[in-house]
């Protein structure tokens, strides 16, 4: 078994005693809470967080903050109720680029506090002192602070950089360790924390958040409208998010709905009728939704991500808004987080893959429930390329489930190999097992985990006592240990075979051969079958990586119609055999497609083939990001800022 150094070091076995007043609030449309809720945690080092909770950590979080868009900031208070073990007298939290103005207690006694040294991807140890806790006993810490206007969480967007022109927006995108960028607490997944927030922004916004919604308008205040949150189930800080713009609601179901700018409501709200069903399909399959309602919000372009599973309020690219329905495997997946990831929570970023492996397993398998085995295995497919060049880029040792990652940003862990490998991992278990006993352990799995923090190992220990259950044979045939600790993919995994990807393959291999563009059944394919025609890795072997001619690449371009494609998964493929080739006339599409959306999924391996265009790409990697990268989230501009450096 490896490990990684640090993890191992401070087990410490800590009662959660689970009292807080909040977590039974009446008047809530969410089910009363497990036992496995309040059952005693024990907390594993997270080496990503200052806490030291077996010590003492964050129960409740009470946030009261302005919105100011003038100064791009939010102020105000955070109030965190505190326990931990009797005589603690002080607590550590996770801060990075806060102004913390003062601390006090609940009476409004100051309580000295440090913030330590900043590290450029942990941030700051911001440790408050108060007399020594009695058994039992929560301590109030009263935090008065300020975002800073570059707080890498939150995106403050200017009117021109929304839908309707109008209006200003802001955002926050928590995951993984961006929440201690606004929110002073313990920023650890591991750390469960039920929160509350009042929030004031200027009048004509909206504020939504990602809990129960106790205004449906907001209350006249001075200087705006105030709107009222609670989250009444214990989360990791990671899932507390936070959007204000001129954002209006469609319902689509009882339970299930829409958020998002007034102009795109329609659009969006057709394109996402498929999540109620999603939601049934979900429940049918792996036990109780446990969140209440599940909104969408679809945000600006700037959005960083595809998706991001906030509870009760996913967070969405715009991007998914095709017309036709055809990308939403996404809502399928942050849905299916509302189990895994946010009911049964990696406890550190090391254990990343329980997050995303499970949750591309269990999206697959509503997909099929709604659409077909077909259709799923097309999924799978898409998946399995993606993951084969994850795995001819990767270090090696990046290519195991469980990575190290002492010294390095969790974003280095945001890889296929989490989201495809892990899925692999579960599909050989259901391979082998058969898919009944495989469900059954899979919603007993997230019923005794439902609220808890998880580790690979702990997943280990429930899958050997309740599937394998002693079955030695089962044991190796299952070669679970290859699957976490080693590098590539175990022998024992059987790629998904895609009937309907063969003709697709085949007009490929026509068309590199020199067919024509107009043999290619274009008009009859799917969205998948296209993304699987454009992803078709290299169908001859060439010394620079290049199969087609300018001659080819214009056929495709005029016959397909690429310059007035709206489906962002196919601009994208195609955009990338477009730079591959230097191919010139793609450019126009290439610039508009970079200075229009800025999903880091996107928008990052564009630039990164651009720059490895050399002398054809750089110049113009160079150009369009001066132009674009006043438009993107912190996340994605950090990320391009490695590849095409800061303008300046
Ligand atoms: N939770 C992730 C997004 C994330 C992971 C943000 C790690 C920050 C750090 C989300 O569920 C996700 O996986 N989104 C994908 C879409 C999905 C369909 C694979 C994305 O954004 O591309
Ligand atoms: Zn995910």
């Amino acid at each position: 078994m490896i490990r990684t150094a640090g993890l191992v070091s401070a087990l410490a076995l800590m009662l959660a005693t689970g009292g807080c007043a909040t977590m039974t609030a009446s008047g809530s449309d969410m089910p009363p809470l497990p036992a496995s809720a309040t059952a005693p945690v024990q907390y594993v080092r997270d080496i990503h967080s200052y806490a030291r909770p077996e010590i003492a950590h964050v129960r409740h979080v009470s946030l009261d903050l302005k919105t100011d868009f003038a100064a791009k900031t939010l102020s105000g208070t955070a109030t965190l109720d505190v326990q931990g073990v009797p005589g603690a007298t002080e607590i550590i939290l996770d801060a990075r680029n806060l102004d913390i103005r003062g601390i006090a207690d609940a009476s409004g006694a100051p309580l000295q506090f440090t913030l330590g040294a900043s590290d450029p991807i942990l941030g700051q140890p911001l440790t408050v002192r108060f007399p020594a806790l009695a058994d039992g006993a929560t301590q109030k810490l009263v935090i008065t602070y300020a975002t800073r206007p570059d707080a890498a969480a939150l995106q403050w967007l200017t009117p021109a950089q929304t839908a309707g022109g109008r209006q200003p927006y802001l955002f926050s995108q928590g995951q993984a360790i961006l929440t201690r960028t606004w929110v002073p607490t313990q920023d650890s997944p591991g750390i469960r924390q039920t929160w509350d927030a009042r929030i004031v922004a200027p009048s004509d916004l909206k504020v939504v958040m990602s809990a129960e919604t106790l205004t449906t308008s907001g209350e006249a205040v001075d200087g705006g409208k105030a709107w009222r949150f609670r989250m009444t189930n214990p989360v990791p800080p990671y899932l507390i998010a936070i959007g204000v713009g001129d954002v209006d609601f469609a319902a689509i179901d009882h339970r299930t709905g829409v958020w998002t700018e007034p102009s795109r409501l329609h659009a969006a709200h057709d394109e996402l009728v498929p999540t109620a069903r999603m939601v049934d399909v979900a429940e049918e399959l792996y036990g109780p939704y446990r969140w209440g309602r599940y909104d969408i919000l679809v945000l600006p372009p700037s959005f960083p991500f595809g998706g991001m599973e906030n509870p009760r309020l996913t967070f969405a690219t715009p991007t998914i808004i095709a017309g036709d329905q055809s990308l939403v495997s996404l809502v399928a997946h942050e849905l299916a987080h509302s189990w895994s990831g946010n009911l049964v929570t990696n406890a550190t970023w090391a254990d990343f893959w329980l997050n995303e492996g499970f949750t591309v397993y269990f999206e697959n398998r509503i997909m099929e429930a709604l659409y077909g085995e077909e259709r799923a295995l097309m999924l799978q497919s898409l998946g399995w390329g993606d993951l084969q060049s994850t795995l001819a880029d990767l270090p090696p040792a990046d290519t195991r489930l469980k990575i190290d990652l002492a010294g390095r940003d969790p974003d280095d862990g945001l890889t296929d190999i989490a989201y495809e490998k892990g899925a692999a991992f579960l599909r050989t278990i259901e391979r082998i097992v058969g898919r009944e006993r495989f469900d059954a352990w899979l919603k007993g799995y997230f019923e005794r985990n439902a609220f808890r923090p998880m580790t690979t190992e702990l997943f280990l220990e429930d899958i050997r006592a309740n599937l394998v259950k002693g079955d030695q044979a089962l044991e190796r045939q299952l070669m679970m240990d290859a699957w976490i600790y080693q590098p590539g993919m175990p022998s024992n995994w059987v790629p998904p075979v895609s009937n309907a990807f063969v003709p697709v393959d085949a007009a490929a291999r026509a068309f590199a051969a020199g067919g024509p563009a107009s043999a290619i059944p274009w008009a009859g394919w799917s969205t998948q079958e296209r993304q699987r025609f454009l992803a078709w890795r290299q169908p001859v072997a060439t010394s620079d990586g290049r199969w087609l001619t300018n001659a080819q690449l214009a056929d495709l371009e005029s016959t397909l119609n690429l310059k007035a494609e709206g489906n962002a998964e196919v601009v994208f493929a195609w955009l990338q055999i477009a730079v591959k080739h230097r191919y010139q006339p793609a450019v126009p599409t290439l610039e508009h497609f970079l200075t229009t959306q800025g999903r880091r999924k996107f928008v990052l391996p564009l630039f990164t083939s651009l720059w490895a265009e050399g002398d054809w790409g750089r110049p113009i990697a160079t150009r369009v990001y001066a132009q674009a990268r006043p438009g993107y989230h912190p996340v994605t501009t950090g990320s391009v800022d490695e590849v095409v450096g800061r303008p300046n």
